[in-house]
């Protein structure tokens, strides 16, 4: 009799399979991930340009991080990438954000309808308190205009996906305020995922949480790839380098706009780094 072992260092181990979709949304995009690219993207606030010529392919079905110290722009790019920094009011930006090779700020596309597609979780847990968890999960639907023939199945479907189903099973109807951080945290994920988007934007979405969610988080974001496309922001170098496939460094000098000092293999990035500023940042020694 033989026995199979899963070495999790092993390349050649497959992956976790996806979770498949078993719940169909009506009017929505088809599931499944999408690649994101921006194209000499630029952010100002007012007259203050905070972000500078930005290019970076993040592929479909893999986790891209996004690393380097306050105040470059990490939280503004991310922003860009789902028409959020719009909603700031003097905001402005240039460039070309394509989402699966279509440019989301072309004439014509709703801001709505990119926001559906890819999604955001904040760093801060923020579900509606008073609401219950069910009621939470369900609440982008009618935002987006979507319907579901089966509510309990997306809720099951959406929780399952966020980690969080075995947790709250017996407890749905419970206020999403009642969860503890990391429940909260992993319920906005679900909220998130309950409309299907094609990617997941995560801003430094464990910096609030103790290392057993963080955990759970980061299992959470294994689970998800290759069904829909994750970029995170993180400040904690284990992580960017456990949980994703590529990484980018940003960088603002004291006054200037930030800006992508190296991207590419996680893994390249923190072992052989072309910068050497990205090998001092990966290392500790200044942010
Ligand atoms: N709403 C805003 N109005 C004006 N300036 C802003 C606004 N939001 C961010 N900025 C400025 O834009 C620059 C980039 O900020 P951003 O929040 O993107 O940085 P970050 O890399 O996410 O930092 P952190 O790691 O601290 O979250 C900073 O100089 C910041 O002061
Ligand atoms: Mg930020």
């Amino acid at each position: 009799m033989t026995h199979t072992t899963i070495d999790l260092d092993d390349p050649t181990t497959p992956d976790v399979p996806p979770v498949p979709h078993r719940v169909h949304l009506q009017g929505g995009p088809p599931p499944g991930p999408a690649s994101l690219e921006a194209i000499d993207a630029c952010a100002w606030f007012g007259d203050h340009l905070v972000l500078e010529g930005v290019d970076l392919h993040m592929p479909a079905g893999e986790v891209t991080s996004l690393i380097g110290p306050s105040g470059c722009g990490k939280s503004t790019f991310l922003r860009l990438l789902n028409r959020m920094h719009e909603l700031v009011p003097s905001a402005s930006l240039a460039g070309e954000i394509r989402l699966d090779g279509e440019d989301i700020y072309a004439p014509g596309t709703r801001a709505q309808q990119i926001r559906m597609r890819i999604g955001m979780v904040f760093q801060k847990p923020n579900p509606f308190p008073a609401m219950n968890i069910r009621d939470n999960v369900l609440s982008g639907l009618k935002l987006a205009r979507l319907g579901c023939h089966d509510k309990d199945g997306l809720v099951e479907q959406s929780l399952e996906r966020a980690g969080l189903w075995r947790e709250v099973r017996d407890r749905l109807h419970q206020p999403g305020g009642a969860l503890s951080g990391g429940q909260q945290q992993r319920l906005c994920i679900a909220r998130a995922l309950a409309v299907q988007p094609n990617v997941l934007l995560m801003d430094e979405p464990c910096s609030a949480l103790d290392p057993t969610s963080t955990r759970r988080i980061e299992e959470t974001i294994a689970e998800l790839r290759h069904e829909v496309t994750v970029v995170i922001v993180t400040h904690n170098m284990q992580q960017a380098l456990r949980v994703s496939d590529h990484c980018a460094f940003f960088l603002a000098e004291e006054n200037e706009p930030g800006y992508v000092v190296e991207h590419g293999r996680t893994s390249k990035l923190f072992s052989s780094p072309d910068d050497p500023r990205t090998h001092a940042y990966v290392e500790g020694r200044f942010g």
